[in-house]
């Protein structure tokens, strides 16, 4: 089923508003409450598709999770070795970050189990996940590299020392995962940091757990301790009203109790050097996690060559950085960033075909993209599913001088259910199409 929005431009963006929990963090709340001795209590928890998804799996599981009310859920912790068995394949939906932590975490079980996806999940590579992993012992089967992943349970797992190919948290994570249930001990060496949220979650479950930023190691056998969880606001929510904000003429909003973490937060810094007006106001912390208000106003961008050492801090923002770049005056220049091309969507070339159905000119490279600025016209834009695409064209509409028909928009709901309802309120143009 397709679904499509209709979006125009509003009037300036003026209010305050909190926007849903941290999708990482609700993931690893749920993965860590289950291997848990004990009852965690989750608040914040994201009620998006994906991390539904992954609560699915784990009461697939043997886990009891009550969801007492929105935004809460209440994990009935079974221990590192208490997961059932099920002869049902575990469905990640459109959830990366479920398929690859889920694929270390399965690979130390004694069972077998098998991860499925949607049409995007599948096409994603996994071979990134399943050579490390087998090199730790593991036994999984996939579809030449892409999901369905068999995982053959009651191998004995051993820890390594790894160097991963590519800066990624999920296979970070999904190596430390197998860690856990691994005999010694586990080191993962980043070509880049990312984000840490597996490594402070581990130590807040009570696991020992040495990390520094592009290092982690855990040693196996040891105890999860349940632990209450409050997840902060998902800073990559907040990016596409930052970006909003920064454009539309006489906007000012401020954004609550925002994550922090500095392995998230590129877009601030890049933003900046663009001439954006952020400011941080109420720095403290939740859940061990840095969170701030921004108070985002309107101020005048221009193009910049985007720093590459900025990139993993920001990788799920440069669908809405590229529309920052395309109101911005003159070029702004992405490079290394070929991990785009294998998210949700090839994000390079959709929004570079987007973007120039707008009437703005994109030179697409191998590993990013120079975006001229310009200006935005109404048209008709693709989002291939992609919910990071579809919210990013939203923004890109704020600046349109006419109706901008976004296709496929129904996977909004994986990241940011109500995105629709809370942008209208604080002035954007958005309806169902
Ligand atoms: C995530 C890691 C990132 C990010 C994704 C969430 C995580 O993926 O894009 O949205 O929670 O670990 P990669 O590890 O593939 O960079």
């Amino acid at each position: 089923m397709s679904a499509d929005w209709i979006a125009s431009r509003g009037g300036p963006l003026h209010g305050e508003l909190l926007v849903p929990g941290d999708k990482s963090v609700s993931h690893r709340a749920i993965m860590f409450g289950a291997l848990a001795e004990g009852v965690t209590r989750i608040d914040g928890f994201l009620e998006g598709e994906d991390t539904r998804a992954t609560a699915a799996i784990f009461r697939q599981l043997g886990v009891r999770i009550e969801a007492p009310s929105d935004g809460v859920r209440i994990v009935h912790g079974v221990g590192l070795h208490g997961l059932q068995p099920t002869d049902e394949a575990l469905d990640c939906g459109n959830a990366g970050t479920a398929m690859r932590l889920l694929a270390g975490l399965l690979a130390g079980q004694r069972f077998d189990s098998t991860l499925v996806g949607d049409e995007s999940l599948s096409k994603r590579p996994m071979r990134r996940v399943i050579d490390p992993l087998a090199a730790m012992g593991a036994m999984i089967e996939s579809n030449d590299g892409s999901a369905p992943l068999r995982i053959r349970g009651g191998q004995a797992l051993h820890g390594v020392d790894a160097t991963l190919p590519v800066a990624s948290a999920q296979l970070k994570s999904a190596l430390l995962l197998a860690g856990l249930y691994a005999e010694g001990e586990t080191r993962v060496h980043e070509p880049h940091p990312t984000r840490d949220y597996t490594e402070r979650m581990l130590t807040a479950f009570g696991v020992p757990c040495e990390f520094a930023p592009g290092f982690a190691a855990v040693r196996g056998g040891e105890t999860l301790h349940a632990t209450d969880v409050s997840v902060p606001a998902d800073f990559s929510s907040a990016a596409f009203f930052i970006v909003a904000a920064s454009l539309v003429p006489g906007s000012e909003l401020l954004l609550r109790r925002v994550g922090m973490n500095p392995r998230r937060t590129g877009l601030l810094q890049v933003l900046r050097l663009m001439g954006a007006d952020i400011v941080e106001e109420n720095a403290g912390e939740q859940g061990g996690e840095p969170v701030a208000d921004l108070r985002v106003r309107h101020a005048p961008l221009h193009g910049i060559e985007v720093p590459v050492e900025h990139v993993p801090d920001m990788i799920d923002e440069f669908p809405v950085l590229f529309v920052a770049a395309a109101c911005a005056t003159g070029a702004t220049v992405v490079r290394g960033a070929a991990e785009l091309r294998v998210k949700e969507s090839d994000r390079i070339a959709t929004m570079a075909t987007g973007l120039r159905a707008l009437g703005i000119k994109v030179d697409e490279t191998p590993d990013g993209a120079t975006i001229h600025g310009g200006s935005l016209h109404g048209g008709s834009v693709e989002s291939h599913g992609d919910h990071r695409i579809a919210m990013a064209f939203a923004v890109a509409a704020q600046l349109a001088d006419g109706e901008v028909r976004i296709g496929e928009i129904a996977n909004v709901a994986t990241s940011f259910p109500g995105f629709d309802a809370l942008a209208c309120r604080i002035g954007m143009e958005l309806r169902a199409g």
